[in-house]
């Protein structure tokens, strides 16, 4: 991509896509291209052909995606496909249509299957079945995922996927419904800070492992891929390590400055032991993390208190 390059980023308010749009600026692209929700409808055909065709983008992120929680996702499993499939379908078909030069399309971890051997490789998507309760999300990411290697190999087109771990950073959401392990443990310490409570209740054991990557070394990463990945299929984006939940507690415990005490409620589920991403691919071309695990606290503690407690300290 050269600095002045037209790059469109899809979902650039996102958590993901907000981070694209950091990275970007940056590295001193200086020619981007976004729209809102409200300003372009991704869902919408038409629409959606008609901007590509407008603007005619040079580079496209896809980090445009309906994403929710557990809950969302299971009760409203027909939206979650169909929003996510249209979005899909309609880009990429906008973007083989007006001769994008390259794409990358956004997947998510939660697209392999749900007994997969760890940590889980490119290799392992479609060998199973994914997590029930998301799978209508999954199978339209799916989907985007082995379209992007179906143009490139009937079309030529360079439309590559990666497949992101959990990621955490601005931008989190921090509803309660919906919010990731991070933002929701960062607002419950912060909160117990506040009201000088004894303790905070964790649930399960505290022994599962994640891997917990800024967002901001994943859009590093996508850029990365954007810029020196030509190869067929996806490619994981991760750390290559895991930290345990009670690792990660005490951490947000001591960012937070909360003095009380951490305990662990054994009698509710841990879910699966352990959730590690094979980054081998990304590894070998030579990308990196960068951000430790005290650094990205550090700073979505810092966004939190900005942003959603309104400067509280
Ligand atoms: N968060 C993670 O841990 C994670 C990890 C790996 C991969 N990913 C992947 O990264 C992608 C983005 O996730 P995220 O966490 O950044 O989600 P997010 O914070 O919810 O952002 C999604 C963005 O997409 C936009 N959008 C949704 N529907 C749209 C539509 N119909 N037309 C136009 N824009 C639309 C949203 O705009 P509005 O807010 O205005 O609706 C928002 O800006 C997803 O594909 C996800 O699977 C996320």
């Amino acid at each position: 991509m050269k600095k002045d390059s037209k790059i469109y980023v899809a979902g650039h308010r996102g958590l993901f896509g907000s981070a694209i749009m950091r990275a970007l600026e940056r590295n001193g692209f200086n020619n981007i291209l976004t729209r809102t929700h409200t300003e372009l409808d991704l869902t919408d055909g038409a629409a959606t052909k008609n901007f590509f065709e407008k603007e005619r983008p040079e580079y496209v992120f896809v980090a445009a995606a309906k994403v929710g929680g557990i809950n969302a996702n299971n009760t409203y499993m027909a939206d979650f496909a169909m929003e996510n499939l249209l979005i899909t379908c309609n880009v990429l078909k906008a973007a083989h249509e007006t001769g994008v030069k390259k794409l990358l399309y956004l997947g998510s971890s939660c697209i392999y299957p749900r007994n997969s051997a760890q940590p889980v490789k490119e290799e392992y998507l479609l060998t199973g079945l994914p997590e029930p309760t998301n799978e209508g999300y999954a199978i339209a990411k799916i989907a985007g995922v082995r379209l992007c290697d179906y143009y490139k190999r009937q079309y030529g087109d360079d439309f590559v996927s990666c497949i992101p771990a959990n990621v955490y950073g601005e931008n989190d959401d921090l509803d309660p419904e919906k919010s990731h392990v991070i933002p929701a443990l960062i607002q419950r310490f912060h909160n117990a800070k506040l009201k000088n409570l004894p303790y905070v209740e964790i649930w399960g054991t505290g022994i599962a492992e994640r891997e917990f990557m800024h967002v901001d070394d994943g859009a590093n990463a996508c850029l990365y891929v954007m810029e020196k990945y030509e190869g067929p299929g996806t490619i994981n984006i991760g750390l290559g390590y895991t930290t345990s939940i009670r690792e990660l507690a005490e951490e947000i415990r001591q960012v937070t400055g909360y003095e009380g005490e951490i305990r662990y409620d054994a009698t509710k589920p841990d879910g699966m032991p352990k959730r590690l991403l094979d980054s081998s691919k990304i590894d070998i071309l030579g990308w990196k993390p960068q951000i430790t695990l005290r650094e990205g606290l550090n700073s979505e503690y810092s966004w939190y208190l900005e942003k959603a407690a309104g400067g509280q300290k």
